[in-house]
């Protein structure tokens, strides 16, 4: 098999997608490692996670940094001391700088709880139940300068019930979350998946606007 794919995590709170990608990363044949796990919150579930995991932490609290510029320089020395292939966000709850974006083109990936580019930004599922949606899901994306609003690469699309409240929605699209993000990096550390000019290739082939779609 060909070179491990060392991947940075990074996260701010229960972090049930690292979770997801700490359970598929320890089948025998993952070509992907998560090299560390980093949060800017000391009280990040997520990084009790890493470590039941036997996972490397870091906490870098924002709130010791004068702007959005000093604590992003400071997180790209900390991430590159893992020398990651590829950065995760998995519920890192902070805008990033230009300058942090354009360091990892290419190699870093979010993903978001909606059908994008519909609902960017919070509150998804309530927005999703108000306009009436008969579907709704989950985004998997490259991440670029515009928030949420990077190439896309996997959506999981799943009915909407009349039943439905914000949270069974947030539910069931939390379930997918875990199924389409461990896909994705595995795809990438298997050298499927890369960000093309034109958006995001799988197997050297341009993806749909939306990405893979997966429907339940
Ligand atoms: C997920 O809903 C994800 O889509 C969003 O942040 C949330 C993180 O949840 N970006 P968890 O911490 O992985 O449970």
């Amino acid at each position: 098999m060909s070179q491990t794919c060392d991947v940075v995590v990074l996260l701010s709170g229960s972090g049930s997608n690292l979770q997801a990608l700490i359970d598929s990363t320890r089948t025998g044949d993952s070509p992907a490692r998560i090299a560390a796990v980093i949060s800017n919150r000391a009280d990040a579930y997520g990084l009790q996670r890493a470590s039941d995991a036997g996972i490397d932490t870091r906490c870098l609290d924002h709130k010791a940094f004068e702007g959005r510029e000093a604590f992003d320089a400071a997180l790209i020395e900390l991430i590159d001391a893992f020398n990651p292939k590829l950065v995760v966000l998995a519920g890192f709850m902070r805008i990033l700088s230009a300058g942090f974006v354009r360091h990892y083109q290419g190699r870093l990936l979010n993903i978001h709880p909606s059908l994008l580019p519909k609902y960017k930004g919070l509150h998804t599922h309530q927005r999703a139940l108000e306009a009436g949606d008969t579907e709704h899901g989950c985004s998997v994306h490259f991440v670029t300068e515009e928030l949420d609003g990077g190439p896309l690469v996997v959506q999981a699309v799943i009915p909407v019930e009349l039943q439905d409240s914000p949270q069974s929605l947030a539910q069931r699209v939390h379930s997918q979350e875990h199924l389409i993000y461990p896909m994705a990096v595995r795809w990438f550390a298997e050298g499927r998946l890369s960000l093309g000019e034109q958006g995001a290739l799988l197997d050297g082939k341009l993806l749909a606007a939306s990405g893979h779609l997966i429907r339940t």
